[in-house]
């Protein structure tokens, strides 16, 4: 079947007819998916569920929105709650979809978000790089092989434990100059800095979150508030947000291994979401959890924030 051209910013009024059929599943050919894969949706998740045809996109390929009620049924596929967290962030960052202007200004119809990931208040300074080209320009998504290195040549045996991952991100944060970490923001919210976070705060709230289940279900609560209030206030944050979804979407996976006493993700799975665009077999089976996330985003802070720091008072910029 020939590929159909991918129209252009359409006036005002053919705008105006696009968002009041937005609900409507677009039809697609498999090279106008890929490009919303490629370089709208450049998330490891989202682009894997639209690839897969787990998320039908909607509207049209080049204005292209989904279901929020469809993302929350992904997340909690398996019987776990994950899913309602991921309601927040379709909700908060993604609700302005491409107007006549061509920019992001459009408000999303009711129970829809925008798959425009770039240019989105969801993408942010000190991202991978992986997925994203400029996290300020919609449709500038692309694989970088090199950047896609730079987390795999953190596995070992061909498992990257989680505290690499939080290293990975230090060196993300820290290789872009624009990103910000440990506001005041988060300062107030969290510990008075992120030497008092990474020593003191971060452990001690680890050890509440993984006790008895009383006081990891307060724990959970109360920090889930924190941390969903400061993924977009705070590069470091959102990205252990981001990284902490993955983690809570493979925790549990049958046979999923711990080294040295932390999670990981292996290779292959990574190489799947980020590359292939695949999810793992059995993905919807089994539980994800917003306590998963909830964990995994504090082990995260804890491992990049200290992390960040060493490299910061060495005064190196990893490659
Ligand atoms: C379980 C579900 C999800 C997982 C496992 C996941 C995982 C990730 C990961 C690991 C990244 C970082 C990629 C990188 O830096 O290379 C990322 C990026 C991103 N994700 Fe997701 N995600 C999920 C759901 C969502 C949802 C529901 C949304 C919004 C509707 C979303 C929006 C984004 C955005 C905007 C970025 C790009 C941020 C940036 O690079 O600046 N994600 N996701």
């Amino acid at each position: 079947m020939p590929d159909e051209p991918i129209p252009s910013v359409a006036d005002g009024a053919d705008q105006a007819v696009a968002v009041a059929n937005a609900n409507e599943v677009a039809q697609l050919s498999d090279q106008s998916r890929g490009q919303i894969v490629q370089e709208k949706a450049t998330c490891p998740f989202l682009g894997t569920a639209i690839a897969t045809g787990n998320l039908a996109v909607r509207n049209d390929a080049n204005n292209p929105v989904a279901s929020i009620e469809d993302v929350r049924q992904l997340g909690n596929s398996g019987g776990g709650n994950l899913g309602d967290l991921l309601v927040f962030f379709a909700r908060g960052n993604h609700a302005w979809m491409k107007g006549a202007t061509g920019q992001l200004d459009q408000p999303a119809p009711e129970g829809l978000f925008s798959l425009e990931l770039p240019g989105s208040q969801g993408s942010h300074p000190g991202h991978s790089a992986i997925l994203e080209g400029d996290p300020t320009v919609p449709g500038s998504g692309r694989f970088s092989e090199a950047d896609f290195q730079r987390l795999v040549d953190r596995a070992r045996d061909g498992l990257v434990k989680r505290s690499a991952v939080g290293g990975f991100i230090a060196g993300n944060l820290l290789r872009d100059p624009g990103s910000k970490v440990f506001g005041l923001s988060v300062t107030g919210l969290l510990a008075r800095d992120l030497g008092e976070f990474v020593a003191v705060t971060g452990p001690a709230l680890m050890e509440k979150l993984t006790g008895s289940e009383e006081s990891a279900e307060t724990s959970h609560r109360e920090l889930f508030e924190k941390l969903t209030k400061l993924t977009g206030e705070d590069n470091l944050v959102g990205s252990a947000g981001e990284f902490g979804l993955l983690f809570a979407f493979l925790a549990n996976k049958p046979g999923a291994k711990k080294v040295d006493g932390e999670p990981t993700v292996s290779l292959e799975d990574l190489r799947a979401m980020f590359l292939d665009k695949r999810f793992p077999a059995g993905w919807d089976a089994w539980k994800k959890t917003t306590l998963d996330w909830v964990v995994n985003t504090t082990g995260l802070l804890m491992s990049a924030g200290k992390e960040y720091l060493r490299l910061k008072i060495s005064d190196s910029v990893p490659s």
